[in-house]
Parts: structure tokens; sequence; C-alpha cells
């Protein structure tokens, strides 16, 4: 597995790929890898036979007041866990590589960036789209992998891919749970063992929406007010919202459709959980 740091070096590397016919895949990460993040990697293999993985704590996508600086950032454990899961390359690049003094440019996704995530972390999304569209043009991947848990994210992502006639087919890849139902996050380390049993409250209360939902339930409002509801009797939990939305745009529904998502956010203690499910009428 080639690691690599420089962009110049990443450009050569895809460069030899490329010239070997090889179908090139791209998983951008944060780093702090799990199992979440490699059945990433096995749905990139599943689609390209060069997998990058890129691992990069993204300064743009976190407000001051956010935990960029105590982000987890074990990388010799990341490297061998990305080793292990076939990878062939992967792209360590530094704050000052990517985002060289003067630098000015952004990518606003507008529409599908405003609510929810974007309405309460208002720079977040921008920070989002701006590395993920220069990830691409530095990998120029022929298929990128992301994880449904980020589920505002992975559909900003594929608005800007059509948007702006990105080549790259996107992959949105089931979230992987912990034995009880959590959604595993590299934050989830954060939490206290009182926390972490509460916090299963998130994925309990859109199993309660889509039972709802299924069981003819057609006041969304009321659907929503009971995942709320279902999320301030956890102890600790404070939620930012529970929304049921159309999937494409993340807009709020006011009525049942075929197809939607439920989706959550809640702190417990300093550490903010997010989840979702589609759910299918
Ligand atoms: O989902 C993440 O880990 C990040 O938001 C991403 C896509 C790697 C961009 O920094």
């Amino acid at each position: 597995m080639q690691v690599i740091s420089e962009t110049g070096e990443l450009r050569e590397a895809i460069k030899a790929a490329r010239s070997q016919g090889k179908r090139i895949g791209c998983v951008p990460t944060m780093g702090a890898l799990h199992a979440g993040h490699v059945s990433l990697f096995h749905a990139c293999r599943s689609q390209a036979n060069f997998v990058v993985a890129t691992i990069f704590v993204n300064p743009t996508q976190f407000a001051p007041h956010e935990d960029f600086s105590k982000y987890p950032r074990p990388l010799e454990k990341d490297l061998e866990a990305a080793k292990l899961a076939g990878v062939d390359l992967v792209f360590t690049p530094t704050k000052e590589g990517l985002y060289p003094e003067g630098y000015s440019t952004y990518v606003t996704v507008e529409g599908v960036s405003a609510p929810m995530e974007g309405a309460l972390r208002p720079t977040h999304f921008r920070g989002v789209a701006t590395i993920v569209l220069k990830l691409f043009n530095l990998v120029q991947p022929d298929v990128a992998v992301f994880g449904a848990k980020d589920y505002q994210q992975q559909a900003l992502i594929r608005r800007m891919v059509k948007d702006l006639d990105v080549p790259v087919e996107v992959i949105t890849a089931p979230t992987m749970r912990e034995h009880d139902g959590l959604a595993m996050s590299s934050r989830n380390v954060y939490l206290s063992a009182e926390q972490r049993k509460s916090a299963i409250a998130l994925w309990e209360s859109l199993n309660l929406a889509e039972d709802r939902l299924h069981d003819g339930e057609t006041d969304i409002q009321a659907v929503a007010a009971a995942m709320l509801q279902h999320l301030q009797k956890a102890a600790g939990v404070v939620p930012d919202y529970a929304v049921i939305a159309d999937p494409q745009t993340l807009q709020e529904l006011t009525a049942p459709q075929p197809r939607m998502v439920a989706l959550v956010a809640a702190r417990l203690g300093t550490t903010r959980l997010i989840d979702n499910k589609e759910i299918a009428l």
C-alpha cells in the first residue's frame, strides 16, 4: 500500500494506475477509521481495482467552537486498517498542502445544504463540498463511496457532482451499526458509558418513525414530534432535530410519500451524533 502526502506525487501515482488501465475508486475520510469505513473500502473495491482512501481532518468544515483540534488522529492505526482492508493508496495531505497561504475558493451547494445540519452548522457544507471537489480533482476517481450515515452530506455531494458535471459515479454505502443499532461514528469514542447507553435513543426514534408510518400514520408532524419526544426522554440526550424529509432535496415533508428519510441529531454532553433511516411505504 502506498502512502502519499504530496499532491504532485499523488498525481504521478494516479497517472501510473490509469496507464495500467485501472478503474480508480476513492473513499474520502477524516481518519479514525472503524468498521464503517472498512465497509466503504470494500464497497469501493467491488466497483474499482485501484482503491484510494484519503485521510484528512478538513479544517474548513469545522466551526471555530467545534472539535477540529480534538478530533481523533490515530494515523498509524488507520494505515494498518486501510492496508488490512486492501486499500491500494492512502493520501494523507497536510493542511498547508491543500489550503496554502492565500487560499480563497469555496464551493457552495444551495438548497440541499440549507436545512438541518446546514442550519445548525452554517459553514459546514461549504467546507465539505470544497474539500470533496478538491479531492475529486486530485484523485480523479471513476467512482467515489460515501456513507449513508452522513445522509445530507451524500445528497449534497450528489447534487454538486450533477451540477458541476464532475465525471465520477457516487455510491452511498449503508450505515454500519453496533450490536444494539447505534450508528458507527468516529465520534462514538467521546461517549461516556452512560451516554453510550442513552445514544441508542437515536436509532430507536428512527424505528419508531418507521413503525408509525408503516402503521398508516399520515400526520408527519405527529411522527416527528414522537421522535423528538423519544429523544428527550433519554437521559442526557438533547435533540437538535427530528425530521421526515424527501431523500433527494432533504426538504421536510408535510405528508407521507412513497420514499422518505427520517433524520435525527442530538447532543450528549459535548458529543453530537446524527443518524437516519430511509423509509419506504
Ligand atoms: O464524512 C467525512 O468524513 C468528511 O465529511 C469528508 C467527506 C471526508 C470530507 O472531509
